[in-house]
C-alpha cells in the first residue's frame, strides 16, 4: 500500500514525504537544491515539491556521504546524469566505478602514509627535512627511507 497521499501526483513528493523515505532533513533538503543536486518544484502554494526520482538520487548522495566522497565530487558526477529523468542502470554502474576509483586512490594514499609512519616508529627526529610525514615532497628520498637522516647531526631541523 502507498504512503503517498493522494492529493499529489503520483511523481512529486512532498517535503515530509521524502525526509521520512530518506530520512534526511528538511533543511538538508534545501541545501541539496541550492547545491544543485537535487532539484523540486514548487506547488500553488509555494510548497517544494520532489519529483519521484530525486529519491535516487538522494540515495546517491547518501551513499556517497557514507563512502566518504565530497559533495563536490557528486555534483560533479550529477552533471553527468539526466535530471528530468531517474539515471538508468548504466549511470549508476559509471557513478559506482567512478566512486570505487576513489576510494582505491585513497587506500593507496593512506598505505602510502603508514609506511611513512612505520619509518618514523622508533625514530621521534620530528625532522622538516628528514621526516617523511613532514617532508611529503620526499626531497631526501633518494638517500633511503625512514630515520636516515638522524645521521645528519648538523641538521636545524
Ligand atoms: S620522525 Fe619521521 S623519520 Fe624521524
Amino acid at each position: 500500500m502507498s504512503s503517498e497521499s493522494p492529493a499529489h501526483s503520483e511523481e512529486l513528493l512532498t517535503v515530509g514525504e521524502v525526509t521520512a523515505r530518506t530520512g534526511v532533513a528538511a533543511s538538508a533538503l534545501r541545501f541539496y537544491e541550492a547545491e544543485g543536486l537535487i532539484t523540486a518544484e514548487r506547488s500553488r502554494g509555494n510548497q517544494r515539491l520532489y519529483r519521484r526520482h530525486m529519491l535516487r538520487r538522494i540515495s546517491l548522495i547518501l551513499a556517497a556521504r557514507r563512502l566518504g566522497i565530497s559533495l563536490a565530487d557528486v555534483a560533479e558526477v550529477f552533471t553527468t546524469l539526466p535530471v528530468d529523468e531517474p539515471p538508468s542502470h548504466r549511470d549508476w554502474v559509471r557513478v559506482s566505478r567512478s566512486w570505487k576509483s576513489q576510494l582505491e586512490e585513497r587506500r593507496r594514499y593512506i598505505q602510502s602514509l603508514e609506511r611513512q609512519l612505520i619509518a618514523c616508529i622508533g625514530c621521534g627526529c620530528l625532522s622538516m627535512r628528514a621526516c617523511d610525514l613532514l617532508n611529503p615532497d620526499d626531497r631526501l628520498r633518494t638517500r633511503g627511507q625512514g630515520p636516515v637522516r638522524l645521521q645528519e647531526p648538523d641538521e636545524p631541523g
